[in-house]
């Protein structure tokens, strides 16, 4: 766990105790939550009532693409603190937090502490903001606050999650936030339910809360679907990736890589978040069209001849012919055909120039030079430091590459060295970011991949 993730877990739990302590002294459970309609004596089997019921909803945890996780406990916990205040989202919030893979150990004691508080906090703040909302005797008052308080709860727990994912995987927070965008929607959709599962608890009683149990179910089916289809999608592509990758054991991983360059590229650019999803798969696949380059020429160490050359640079068309049937990977075409036009229109297939060539193209272009020369390859044995495919860049900048994207790139951990370019990101906090022996050789740039 590095520094500043260990200040901001140890301030949300300082934090988290603070509110948790005081609103269970200050602020006594009301009695709506009681299981006997309104009957003091029923409100702690009521308390535990609502913590079963989040226990089942965090028992059905997604995780997300964006690394998240989205989970139903929300829907009851809101309804739990708008029937019992602050006090039973304390309660509710610390201990229905509680996750299956917590129990079976695998998950580090601060990243417990740190998924609960983060729950917890937000909820407990939300109640708070719930309680002195007057006249929520009206329905549509009561609705509005409880739609409200949800929203806050919903908006602080998502800021706290991004917050802990942004510093553990030293993404931008912007990016964590977005991550995970198109699951907000969803989870924000919870908010009624909760309502009215508060609703349905006081008029029909315990009982008729659990009906929802059905609807929760099915929301969370529609999570897991969602990602596990994206990621049988991801997983297909990668695979074709590394079939390519593998025919050259030089560039083995050599697409993975360019990917994760190409895709902070252009998280720095600030691209949409279709833009990025297009350079996820663009550039695995940008190399596809090797499966028809011979590997006479693809493995050759010599200089290519003018005609192997030819039949080399073919690839890109190549690769985007093979594409072209997958409708699906639209978005990804301009990416794998025009990966080597080169930005003063010396490039290749199609000798587009500058803006000609689409910012995604011009993207992985640089991506893909940067990861050729820091690779050892057939050619160049010994691969270029981070220092020297730096000012490679920067030489290249305006006649190969586009400037911008140069400067882009600069501004990513991959210009910082080997020792920040790793991808793989630590689980801490899991909650819901040489000298070279020839520079370029014969007939070979720093985009030769
Ligand atoms: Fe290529």
């Amino acid at each position: 766990m590095n520094r500043r993730l260990g200040l901001l877990v140890a301030f949300v739990t300082l934090a988290t105790a603070v509110l948790l302590v005081g609103v269970v002294l200050l602020c006594p459970l009301q009695t709506p939550i009681s299981v006997v309609r309104f009957a003091p004596a029923g409100i702690p089997a009521g308390v535990l009532f609502w913590i079963g019921m989040s226990l089942i909803g965090s028992s059905l945890a997604v995780r997300m693409p964006g690394g998240s996780l989205m989970d139903v406990m929300f829907a009851p916990l809101v309804a739990a603190f708008s029937l019992g205040g602050p006090a039973a989202a304390g309660w509710v919030g610390i201990i229905g937090s509680t996750q299956a893979r917590e129990i079976r150990g695998q998950v580090p004691w601060y990243g417990v502490v740190a998924n609960h508080c983060a729950i917890t906090g937000p909820a407990i703040l939300s109640a708070v903001i719930l309680q002195s909302i007057p006249f929520r005797s009206h329905t549509a008052v009561d609705f509005a606050a409880t739609a409200l308080a949800a929203l806050v709860c919903f908006s602080l727990m998502t800021l706290l999650a991004a917050m802990f994912t942004s510093l553990r995987t030293e993404e931008p927070l912007w990016s964590a936030l977005r991550a995970d965008a198109g699951g907000y929607v969803n989870m924000l959709a919870l908010a009624p339910v909760a309502w009215l599962m508060a609703q349905i608890y006081i008029v029909a009683g315990w009982w008729a809360v659990l009906l929802f149990a059905v609807p929760l179910y099915t929301t969370r089916l529609a999570y897991s679907r969602f990602v596990e289809v994206r990621e049988m999608f991801t997983e297909t592509v990668r695979s074709l990736a590394e079939a390519v990758d593998k025919r050259d054991t030089f560039t083995s991983g050599h697409s993975h890589r360019v990917q994760s360059i190409a895709m902070d590229i252009g998280r720095v650019m600030k691209v949409s978040d279709s833009d990025l999803e297009a350079l996820e798969w663009g550039g695995l696949l940008h190399d596809i069209g090797k499966i028809g380059v011979p590997d006479s020429v693809l493995l050759k160490q010599e200089r290519l001849t003018r005609e192997e050359r030819a039949l080399m640079n073919a690839h890109p068309a190549l690769g985007a012919e093979i594409i072209a049937p997958v409708t699906h990977l639209a978005a990804e075409l301009p990416i794998i055909r025009h990966h080597h036009e080169w930005f003063n229109g010396s490039g290749y297939p199609d000798r587009m120039v500058a803006d000609e060539i689409p910012l995604l193209a011009r993207i992985l272009h640089v991506a893909d030079a940067f990861e050729a020369m820091t690779a050892a390859r057939p050619y160049r044995m010994t691969p270029l430091t981070t220092e020297q495919a730096l000012s490679e860049l920067r030489k290249f900048g305006g006649v190969q590459f586009d400037p911008d994207v140069v400067d882009a790139f600069f501004k990513t951990k991959w210009s910082r060295g080997p020792s920040d370019s790793t991808t793989d990101e630590a689980a801490d906090v899991p909650l819901i970011g040489h000298k070279a022996g020839v520079l370029t050789g014969p007939g070979r740039n720093p985009g030769a991949a």
